[in-house]
């Protein structure tokens, strides 16, 4: 499965790309409010030139021909990116078109299966299901993934899962094992999957044995 980090800030993105970890990034207009970003478009050249994957960038119209605009002005930047789409009829309208014109989407805002399998109808490169915020309201957000995985697997679809609103370390594994193709992951949730506990009191066992053996001799 792979990895995108869910932000918009340069600098995590740069401390993280070297771990080998981070596929691709995910951006959305709230990330790139939180990152302080005025010049979106320094701002994706930047990030695109860390990861290989597509960077999601999102429209802002709510209209098809508003969207399909947009998509066409940040393609026009010939830069590795999908169009973020938000999953409405307009929104679906938007990448039935883009897709017909090579442009690569991810339609967003997904909360249920029958949405995603929509989105994937009309020509989405990504479906972003959002985990977390449906286990916020007592719904089942892992279940999405799950079927989506599955309806996909069976009727042979090349549209790819993003796993999003992604809250903690048990989501990926979880989403991992649903089939998500992808899990997008905010920096703080990634940090802590790199560690546990026992690693550091491993380590620390380690060099202190040594630091022993050293002092013996
Ligand atoms: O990728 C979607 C994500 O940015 C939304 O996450 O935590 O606001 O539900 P959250």
């Amino acid at each position: 499965m792979q990895i995108f980090l869910d932000t918009a800030k340069i600098d995590e993105i740069r401390k993280l790309a070297p771990t080998g970890v981070v596929d691709g990034v995910t951006t959305n207009p709230s990330l790139l409010a939180k990152a302080g970003c005025k010049d979106i478009k320094g701002a994706i050249k930047e990030i695109c030139s860390l990861v290989k994957e597509p960077v999601s960038v999102e429209v802002i119209g709510t209209m098809a021909d508003q969207m399909i605009k947009e998509a066409r002005e940040y393609s026009s930047w010939k830069l590795n990116t999908a169009i973020k789409i938000p999953m409405t009829e307009e929104g679906l309208k938007a990448v039935s078109v883009l897709s017909k014109e090579g442009i690569k989407t991810n339609v967003t805002l997904i909360f249920s299966t029958s949405q995603g399998l929509l989105a994937a109808k009309a020509g989405a490169t990504f479906v972003s299901p959002f985990v977390g915020r449906l286990d916020d309201i007592s719904h089942n957000g892992l279940e999405v993934v799950r079927d989506l995985a599955h309806i996909f697997k069976i009727y042979g679809i090349n549209t790819r899962i993003i796993a999003a609103s992604i809250r903690h370390p048990i989501h990926v594994v979880e989403s991992a094992k649903a089939g998500a193709h992808i899990a997008t992951v905010p920096t703080k949730v990634l940090e802590s999957m790199f560690r546990h506990p026992l690693t550091d009191i491993g380590i620390e066992k380690f060099l202190s044995d040594w630091k022993g053996l050293q002092e013996s001799k």
